[in-house]
Order: structure tokens, then C-alpha cells, then sequence
């Protein structure tokens, strides 16, 4: 995966800044393709909601073959309306950056749950693993089938179906994002591949590359099949705690493993029908896409069956219990992140008040401060992504104690994001000025030269 811009303190980058209709207060996240804020936007009615944006790097945006891919996938993308998919509201350009506005889901993405889950020594259960892919694939399959209003299907195949596109909310949601993104990218990418003009998104496709069917690394069309595969991918790696395709010293590449698409075997972790699981992660990974589940819904069928027939209950409300009780701490620690930044927005510009006529003029501390923007403690991103070869937590049963692939030390997180504001202090000791202040100096100093007043022998 690519690393994280840095990013600059160019007033550009502070937060929280103006852009199109909308008002950037947090950076959450980077990709290879994009930069991810939280915003404000305005409805048509004056109210407000918060809106995730994603600013397309510029070097991605500037290529006009690129951006037309783009608008053409999210205008795809805009018509989906599923429980299991973030909703895509707005894709425009705004000071010279493309940019896409969707939902906003407050949560972990599947990547970031399972780092945190290891870090924590917690497996997740293996009802609730099940569940998350399930509530995937209800997406995958709503929109595979989409047609037009004229009853031709839309062809709509996501292609970049990975940890980090799976969004978890911290009340049980799982929707994925950033359908057909990656499409733009593909051919963007193998133009600059053969030399046609030099890009960044070969990289960015080869970051991919870990969650990629066969016939996708060798570049042929993809179908709904190549979702499927991807989603195998989650399950096998969910199953055994660990990335499938994983890029060793002098070893293949990812994409080179892609291209070979060959499933490692499962190790048994004593988990309540693990035959049946594997079965079906042997199905959806299968090399030859003829041989693989034709549908999303096929390979969700097997997989609510498995949940039948193993007794295993599981509603959106247990996984967001079960993501309260294990990560309640960090649950707390995010939502305040995004609290302080909300209220950074709430402040509005800071104030700057003129010194009263007689207020003393000499040693004392300003009322306002002055002086250039502070920067506010540092905000590690939301969306580090582990290394493709960390370690995952495979899941547990109810029953059974953890098991042992939660194992390794956790990854190391990218370098924390800098969050400038325009405002003039931290956000956790706000040294803001309070306007009544002044009113207080005043108030103080006129009850200083009554008192002088009353005290001068007449
Ligand atoms: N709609 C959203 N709601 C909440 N978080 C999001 C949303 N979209 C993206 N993110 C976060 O931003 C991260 C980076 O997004 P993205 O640019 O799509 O990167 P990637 O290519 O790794 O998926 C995601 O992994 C996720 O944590
Ligand atoms: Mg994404």
C-alpha cells in the first residue's frame, strides 16, 4: 500500500478550511488515490450532515482519461442505495480537485478493526466474522444486479473489494465504499505500465494487488466473479489470521501471486465447522473463474448456512455489543478525536478584540492571542493500514478460547497526521478569547477607580 502523504502546512492543508460547499474539518484518512476528510455540507433545507470527501490526488486528477473513468464510475456508483453500501451523494470538481462526497460511516474500516483487534489480543468471533462478510456480499450482490431503467445491467463490478473498503460502523453497519474507484485507476494504470505516460497509479494498483483475482492482475475484463474472489480472499484471511498473498524478500510480488491466484491451505483452529468454511473459501477462490461461486449471492447463501446450521446467531446489534465490549476504550478515544475537530468547526474563527482605552497597557498577557495559527496536538490517521504481511486475528467461536494466530506484535502505524487549524490554540486547553473578558477587565477596572474614588479624602 502506498504511504501517507505528509502533510503540509501550507494554508491549503489547515483545518478547517472552505472547499466547494463544503466545510473540511478532519483529515481521517489517505489512499492511493485519494485524501479522506470529514465535512460539513449543507442541505437544501439549511440543515446540516456529516459527509465524508475525498480529494483525488492531483497528479490523478489532472489526467484527463482518468477523470473521465472516475465520473463515469461514480455516476455508477451515485445510483446504488443499500444498507451494505456507503451512498455516494456528490462527485464535482472544487479548486482545481476532483472530488467525490459520500456517506460518512463512523467506525473502524475492516483493516483498522483487525489491527486494533490484535493489538488488543481479542479475536473476533467467528458468527461476527461470518456476518461481516455476509452483510459484503449483500452489497456485492445489489449491485452486480443493478439495471438501468431500461432493464440492461449496469455492469457494475467494484474491483478493489480489501479490508479497507469494508466499513464497520461502531453500531453494527457494514457498508462497503468506493465502488468502480479502482476502475479509473486500472486504466490509468496500465497506460503508465506501458509507458504511455508516467504515473504514480501502476504503484497504487500493485498496493491492490493483495486482494486481486487472477484474472485481474493479468489485466483481462472482470466480471462479479472477480468480487467473489476478493471476498474469498477476506474469508481465508480471516480464517487464519494472516494475508493470503504476502510479499517476502526475493519472492514473488503480490501481483505476481495474484496473477497465480492459488489458495495456501487452512490450518485447523477448532472452529465450529471448519470443514464447511474452508469448503467455502476453496469455492470462492477458485483459480479458474468458471470453477468459482457465479454470484456474490450464491456465496452468500453458503455462508447463511453455515450459520444456520452451526446455530450461530448474529444481528447487527450483537456486533456492535461485541465491538462496544472489546474496543469500547478506543471507540471513546475516536469519537472524541472527531468531537474536538467538530467543535474546532463549532468555534468558528478566533477572536480578536481591541484593548479598552484604560485597560493597563504594559506587562500584561494579551486578551487574544496573536500571532500565526498553533498547531493542534497530532492526530494519528484513522486509516493507517498495516503491512500487507501483519498479522491478523482469526476469528474464535463462543465456546473456544482465542486462538493462537493472535500472534506477532502489532503493526506499526504511519506517522501521525498533523492537524493545523486556523484557530488560534490547542483544542484541549483552549486558550481561546471569551469575549466576556473584556467585560470583566472593564467591569474590574471601573470597580478599581470607584474604590480610588471612594478612598480619595474629599
Ligand atoms: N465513507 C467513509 N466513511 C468513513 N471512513 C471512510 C470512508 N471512506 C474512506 N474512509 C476511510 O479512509 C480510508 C482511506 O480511504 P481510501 O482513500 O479509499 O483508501 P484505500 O485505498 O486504502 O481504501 C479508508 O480505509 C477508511 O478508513
Ligand atoms: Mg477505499
Amino acid at each position: 500500500m502506498p504511504s501517507e502523504p505528509p502533510p503540509s502546512s501550507s494554508p491549503a492543508s489547515r483545518l478547517p478550511r472552505k472547499f466547494g460547499q463544503y466545510l473540511l474539518f478532519d483529515r481521517i484518512g489517505a489512499g492511493g488515490m485519494a485524501e479522506i476528510f470529514l465535512a460539513r455540507a449543507r442541505t437544501e433545507l439549511g440543515g446540516q450532515r456529516r459527509v465524508v470527501v475525498k480529494q483525488i490526488l492531483p497528479s490523478l486528477g489532472a489526467h484527463p482519461q482518468f477523470a473521465e473513468m472516475l465520473i463515469h464510475e461514480a455516476k455508477l456508483a451515485a445510483v446504488l442505495d443499500h444498507a451494505n453500501v456507503a451512498q455516494v451523494y456528490d462527485l464535482g470538481r472544487a479548486d482545481d480537485r476532483l472530488f467525490i462526497a459520500m456517506e460518512y460511516v463512523e467506525g473502524f474500516d475492516l483493516n483498522d478493526l483487525l489491527r486494533r483487534c490484535t493489538k488488543q489480543k481479542v479475536a473476533v468471533p467467528i458468527e461476527l466474522a461470518v456476518t461481516i462478510l455476509c452483510d459484503t456480499l449483500r452489497g456485492l450482490d445489489y449491485a452486480h444486479r443493478r439495471t438501468g431503467a431500461d432493464g440492461t445491467p449496469l455492469g457494475i463490478v467494484h474491483r478493489d473489494v480489501s479490508p479497507s473498503n469494508v466499513l464497520v460502523s461502531f453500531d453494527g453497519q457494514v457498508k462497503l465504499c468506493d465502488f468502480g474507484i479502482a476502475h479509473a485507476n486500472d486504466l490509468v494504470a496500465d497506460k503508465s505500465d506501458k509507458g504511455d505516460s508516467p504515473s504514480q497509479t501502476a504503484e497504487a494498483l500493485k498496493g491492490k494487488a493483495g486482494y486481486m483475482s487472477p484474472e485481474h492482475a493479468r489485466g483481462e475484463a472482470v466480471d462479479a466473479r472477480a468480487d467473489v474472489f476478493a471476498v474469498g480472499i477476506l474469508l481465508w484471511e480471516m480464517l487464519s489470521g494472516k494475508r493470503m498473498y504476502r510479499q517476502v524478500d526475493a519472492g514473488p510480488t503480490l501481483l505476481e501471486q495474484a496473477k497465480r491466484g492459488e489458495m495456501p491451505p487452512l490450518a485447523e483452529k477448532g472452529i465450529a465447522s471448519e470443514e464447511v468454511l474452508h469448503g467455502i473459501a476453496r469455492k470462492a477462490l477458485a483459480t479458474n473463474r468458471e470453477d468459482r461461486y457465479p454470484s456474490a449471492a450464491a456465496m452468500l447463501r453458503d455462508l447463511e448456512s453455515y450459520l444456520a446450521d452451526a446455530q450461530l446467531i448474529v444481528s447487527p446489534i450483537r456486533l456492535g455489543d461485541w465491538l462496544v465490549a472489546s474496543l469500547g476504550s478506543e471507540i471513546v478515544l475516536e469519537r472524541r478525536k472527531r468531537q474536538r475537530a467538530a467543535e474546532a468547526l463549532e468555534l468558528g474563527p478566533p477572536v480578536k478584540l481591541t484593548p479598552l482605552p484604560f485597560a493597563p497597557s504594559t506587562d500584561t498577557a494579551p486578551v487574544a492571542p496573536s500571532g500565526p495559527p498553533a498547531k493542534l496536538p497530532s492526530s494519528p490517521p484513522r486509516a493507517a493500514l498495516a503491512p500487507e504481511n501483519a498479522p491478523l486475528p482469526a476469528p474464535s467461536t463462543p465456546s473456544l478460547p482465542p486462538p493462537r494466530s493472535l500472534i506477532g506484535p502489532p503493526p506499526s502505524t504511519a506517522s501521525p497526521v498533523e492537524l493545523e487549524s486556523l484557530h488560534a490554540g490547542p483544542l484541549e486547553t483552549t486558550k481561546r478569547a471569551n469575549p466576556l473578558n473584556a467585560v470583566y477587565i472593564a467591569f474590574g477596572v471601573l470597580l478599581m477607580l470607584a474604590s480610588i474614588y471612594a478612598l480619595v479624602p474629599r
